[in-house]
């Protein structure tokens, strides 16, 4: 019966089309920005190690059950959720689900635009040759500039957020593939120069060993739930852009002899290799010029532009890399609109260029907030052992990565692994019922739902008030 449901959205060109889609909602920000400065606040190598456990054990199986309820309903995830709950026999209150995940969509599309944005400005400032033999007082004098100014901050978002309703209401489909599959390998090769150049520097070995030798004294200083386990899942659902419905839509276009297995595999290790090239390239640099590596989340803006001033060709490879970023975040930022943009176009009868034009001006109203979270708004907080400087911004990433997509992706697991029917899940992933079907139900039924229930229960220190750690 299902299998015949068909998503009146269309259907991918192509099994790739529908990889490099979703590898490029996956790769962005976060995995060039997010990732090295969320590393670098967290202490290094144990929050690495932690994430790739995390990526492995609850990313890939909530991935693959994402994509699963999506092309099993072939609508946006509100209806989705609506339709399976039916067809499954289970409350129609399961379309929440789908309500939480578009809500996440505005708020990460919200900041997400900005600091876009801030990648679209840099293209320029590098462009320009503004950081030939620049050194960290110069790049960070540079960097304050741009931040603590809000009207140069609102029309980077302006310009970025156009840009993202452009491509979405003329349908994600047609040039996304073509962007991807061009502008990614770029991106990857660049990335290669990056890490090239960073040998070259005097800290190479400095860099490496923060990023993967952890360092157990350190660590014992913390709360490993609230501390490190918390940001680390939260960046593993961040980066590979799950629990929030935007995986699910891309998933409700694929075709149904696609292989939901290879395709979770492939998506997850392009995500995860951009992200340790980023962190490879990135840390001999900030070691190297002093810079801080907690220092938040302008930590690749200050540290790449002194390579970029300092190597060979440095003003066009900079230059080139900040146009790459650019277009990942664009990819990025089509998923994250995608799921509101379906509902609008399903549910209220509008026409997509409307329902685009109408979650884009949304998006960008919440996008304010943040723009004034780096100058006038700015206040400070502790969250996780480490002090937050940018008030709603961080709060909205907080509130984002660390509770919505969690509880997302535990909803989905719940769903997927404890209240759907066995039988629909083999024949969605068409593993049969070998061992690796039974590893993704292992990891759905039991390690993800409960790893996200400790963490939680661990961060809102229950466990403390119970004595259970101390
Ligand atoms: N994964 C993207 C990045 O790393 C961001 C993103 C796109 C996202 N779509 C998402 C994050 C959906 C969470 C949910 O840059």
């Amino acid at each position: 019966m299902s299998a015949k449901r068909s998503s009146i959205h269309g259907q991918w060109s192509s099994r790739w089309a529908f990889i490099l889609a979703a590898t490029g909602s996956a790769v962005g920000l976060g995995n060039i920005w997010r990732f090295p400065y969320l590393t670098g606040e967290n202490g290094g190598a144990a929050f690495v190690l932690v994430y790739l456990i995390c990526v492995l054990m609850v990313g890939i199986p909530i991935l693959m059950a994402e994509i699963l309820v999506g092309r099993r309903g072939r609508q946006s995830p509100i209806n989705t959720m609506y339709a399976l709950a039916e067809e499954e026999g289970l409350s129609r209150y399961w379309s929440l689900l789908g309500w939480m995940g578009v809500a996440a969509g505005f708020i990460i599309l919200s900041y997400y635009s900005v600091i876009a944005g801030w990648t679209v400005a840099y293209i320029f400032r590098t462009g320009s040759g503004l950081f030939i033999d620049a050194d960290a007082t110069y790049s960070k004098k540079i960097f304050v500039e741009l931040i603590s100014d809000p009207e140069k901050l609102l029309a980077w978002h302006t310009t970025f957020m156009l840009m993202t309703v452009i491509v979405v209401s003329r349908g994600v489909k047609s040039g996304l593939e073509q962007a991807v599959r061009f502008l990614m390998p770029a991106l990857f090769i660049l990335l290669l120069v990056m890490v090239g150049y960073a040998m070259s520097t005097e800290k190479f070995m400095d860099g490496i060993n923060y990023l993967f030798v952890p360092n157990f004294e350190q660590l014992a200083e913390k709360n490993f739930f609230a501390d490190i386990l918390l940001p680390a899942l939260g960046q593993a659902f961040f980066s590979l852009s799950i629990g929030m419905g935007a995986i699910m839509i891309y998933g409700s276009y694929l075709s149904q002899r696609s292989s939901i297995t290879f395709n979770s595999f492939t998506i997850a290790i392009a995500d995860t290799t951009v992200a340790m090239l980023a962190g490879i390239a990135i840390f001999p640099i900030v070691f190297t010029y002093g810079l801080e590596p907690g220092g938040g989340p302008g930590l690749i803006f200050m540290s790449l532009p002194i390579a970029f001033g300092q190597m060979p060709f440095g003003t066009f490879f900079g230059t080139l890399f900040f146009v790459l970023l650019m277009f990942a975040a664009w990819t990025s930022a089509i998923s994250l609109l995608e799921p509101a943009v379906t509902w609008l176009v399903e549910n209220k009868n509008m026409s997509r260029v409307k329902a685009t034009a109408l979650a884009g001006v949304i998006g960008w109203l919440l996008g304010l907030i943040t723009v004034l979270s780096f100058n006038y708004w700015a206040f400070s907080f502790e969250f996780a052992g480490v002090v937050k400087e940018n008030g709603m911004f961080d709060i909205f990433d907080i509130l984002t990565s660390n509770v919505m997509l969690p509880i997302g992706g535990l909803l989905i697991a719940i769903f997927t692994a404890w209240l759907m029917a066995r039988k629909s899940t083999i024949d969605e992933l068409g593993l049969g019922d070998s061992l690796l079907y039974q590893s993704w139900r292992f990891a759905v039924r039991y390690i993800a739902p409960f790893g996200v229930i400790i963490i939680f229960l661990n961060a809102i220190g229950l466990f403390k008030l119970i004595g259970l750690v101390n």
